[in-house]
């Protein structure tokens, strides 16, 4: 979860706000004011709680990047290059604070900090009026702020958090940038939030891959299939079909042996677009591929568009648009989601000869906007697409982020919003070997009632019979499905074992993996369980890793030794993206099941220990975020007071779990 700028009390604060105002500019004007436009409503929300002073810090294009190539391009020329006079134009930020002075209006003062850089403006900014907004020097004229080299991405961040209480970044298109002002300042400042722009970013794009509403169906489009095959892998999860227009359509049309005259293809990514036809296969996703084709004999604006009415191209012709019969096959296709995800033209649709598929599935997704569908546009040129076609404010969301949308969608943590982040508060039911299956689907409907607006994060884990009737009952509420096992095998001659593959197709999203029933009764060992935590990995779940000791080897001094080794074993070749989906459970053997339960203290000592061998194995921010469980033996009673220890981030509950009337305090304390 993000913390947000609406938590925090910013009466009388100094805030301090990275914007993406990267804004372009022609001789000192603004020529598009979206992003502007869009930190606006951040903006105003934090002035009207009464802030002392809002600081706002942007990038604005690469000063030194731009103008070497802009000087380089008129030596090639040969005409005259002034340094100053280019800069001026493009890359001050004080024509963009006199932009946003007008947009706020008179109620507000906009002041600009000086063209002398960021750094040394705290009395600057102290000596100004209550409510005042200043606007700091473009953050890239100072190299340090891109450098790769943390000690001098502090030394620029320390710089600017002399000018904050608060750290609030609204940069959501910077946002996978780890830079002095999207990142590295948050070490720096006491509390660190994202604005409202980020949350609105953050809570329509991060659904897609973590939970989305389904069916969900993604459009994936652009030239390159090499640029697209992390996003194309990540929503292969949990898509039911993948429109694959653009480009990027030739290649996987020639690995499928179809004919595609002169289109542009990349020889070098048949293999890849091979493997993810095969995986969505596996993964019984739908692939949607044109069917027909608007062709040209060359690439231009000018060139005459020609029908080609089948999936084969002609040797003269370069596929530029998607035809109408796949049209109609996007229409079918896209009248079965729940959510659409896009990103990416399906054609040339900046020659407006060869606009017109892309126009169609921006009219189609706009449609379905209407209908109840979530519908999220990201990545630049298909917001480009939207807005050229007038429809963006009939998506659910357009994203302003171009990379960064992208790399969300990846799955990736992007830097600039993993500092606003806090650890979930995590509650899990693990039934064990309770219940019929109709009793089990009696406790999920009380569940789902009982937990109906809870703020935390909740699982129920019924017996292997129950999960399909809990699956059907749970579904669309706040309540994630989960397995108490897995077979550490993907198939085959395994009697009394159950596969990831058949928990997949119950819908199961966690499996709790390394309980110490299994552990101690069935004698599974670490290396056992690390080949179960990561096929259920692989296979896109997450997982819960239950580590902790007997009262032998606590009574003999082992406590550290034995979870230093159940953690690390457990996730031996996890890899770090990975990681992000294992939440820990510290369960002492002695207390579960048995009445006893770890002090809150002795407990808190446990999960910090965890923690710093996370931190070792992953580093402080993996560590930082890892949710670590407590389990055995937690009841209404004592929930409260193990939940508010530091590193205590929920729990795994077993006999408590068993009654609505037990579980819900618990998971609503
Ligand atoms: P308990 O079980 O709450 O009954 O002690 C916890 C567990 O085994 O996960």
């Amino acid at each position: 979860m993000i913390k947000t700028v609406k938590t925090v009390d910013l009466k009388d604060q100094r805030v301090i706000m990275r914007v993406d105002f990267n804004v372009p500019m022609k001789d000192g004007v603004v020529q598009d004011d979206t992003r502007i436009v869009a930190a606006i409503p951040t903006i105003k929300y934090i002035l009207a709680q009464g802030a002392r002073t809002l600081t706002l810090m942007s990038h604005l294009g690469d000063p030194a990047k731009d103008a070497e190539k802009a000087k380089a391009k008129a030596e090639k020329d040969g005409k005259p290059f002034d340094y100053d006079k280019y800069i001026k134009g493009k890359h001050r930020m004080a024509p963009v604070a006199a932009y946003l002075q007008k947009k706020l209006g008179k109620n507000v003062t906009v002041v600009f900090a000086g063209e002398d850089g960021c750094k040394g403006k705290k009395d600057f900014i102290d000596s100004q009026k209550p409510g005042t907004v200043i606007m700091l020097e473009n953050t890239r004229f100072h190299k340090e702020e891109t450098s790769k080299d943390p000690k001098e991405l502090d030394k620029l961040a320390k710089a600017l958090a002399e000018y904050g209480d608060i750290f609030v970044n609204d940069a959501f298109g910077t946002a996978h940038r780890d830079q002095a002002s999207t990142a590295s300042i948050a070490k720096f400042v006491p509390v660190s939030v994202a604005g409202l722009l980020m949350e609105k970013e953050v809570n329509y794009l991060e659904p897609i891959v973590t939970n989305p509403k389904k069916p969900l169906i993604a459009i994936i489009g652009g030239a390159k299939v090499s640029s697209k095959i992390a996003v194309l892998e990540s929503l292969l999860k949990n898509s039911s079909a993948l429109v694959i227009g653009g480009a990027m359509a030739y290649t996987f049309l020639k690995a499928q042996g179809k004919k595609i005259g002169k289109s542009m293809v990349e020889d070098d990514q048949i293999e890849t677009a091979n493997s993810i036809l095969e995986a969505a296969k596996e993964a019984a996703v739908e692939i949607v591929l044109p069917v027909d084709h608007v062709g040209a004999e060359k690439f231009d604006a000018a060139s005459k568009p020609v029908a080609v009415n089948n999936v084969n191209i002609p040797d003269n012709l370069i596929g530029m648009d998607v035809g109408p019969k796949t049209i109609a096959l996007y229409k079918k296709v896209l009248a079965t989601a729940k959510t659409i995800v896009w990103n990416g033209p399906v054609g040339v649709f900046e020659f407006d000869a060869f606009a017109k598929g892309t126009e169609e599935v921006a009219k189609l997704v706009a449609e379905t906007t209407a209908n109840g569908v979530i519908t999220v546009v990201g990545g630049g040129d298909s917001v480009a697409a939207v807005n050229k076609f007038g429809l963006a404010s009939k998506m659910s969301h357009v994203s302003t982020g171009g990379g960064a949308s992208l790399e969300l969608l990846e799955g990736k943590k992007l830097p600039g919003i993993e500092v606003t982040r806090v650890r979930d508060c995590y509650i899990a039911g693990n039934w064990k070997m309770h219940m019929t299956r109709s009793e089990s689907a009696a406790l999920a409907k009380a569940l789902v009632k009982a937990l109906k607006g809870g703020k935390h994060k909740y699982m129920v884990a019924p017996s292997f019979t129950a999960i399909h009737a809990v699956g059907e009952v749970i579904a669309g509420s706040n309540m994630l499905l989960g397995a108490q096992n897995c077979a550490a095998e993907e198939e085959g001659a395994h009697t009394g074992e159950v596969s990831v593959l058949q928990l997949k197709d119950l819908g199961v999203k966690v499996i709790i993996l390394g309980h110490s029933e299994r552990r101690h009764t069935y004698k599974e060992d670490d290396d056992l369980i690390n080949r179960k935590v990561k096929l259920a990995l692989k296979h896109g779940f997450e997982v819960i890793l239950c580590v902790g000791e007997t009262l032998e080897e606590r009574e003999k001094g082992k406590l550290i030794t034995v979870i230093k080794r159940q953690t690390e074993k457990g996730l031996v070749d996890v890899s770090e993206a990975d990681i992000s989906r294992v939440t820990i459970a510290y369960e002492p053997v002695w207390a579960i099941g048995t009445g006893k339960t770890a002090t809150p203290e002795n407990a808190q000592a446990a999960h910090k220990f965890i923690r710093g061998v996370i931190a070792k194995l992953y580093g402080e921010l993996a560590a930082k975020q890892i949710v670590i469980q407590y389990g055995g033996s937690v009841k209404p009673e004592n929930a409260a007071q193990l939940m508010a220890m530091e590193d205590i981030d929920g729990a795994l509950v077993g006999g408590a779990s068993l009654k609505a009337e037990t579980f819900a305090p618990i998971a609503k304390f």
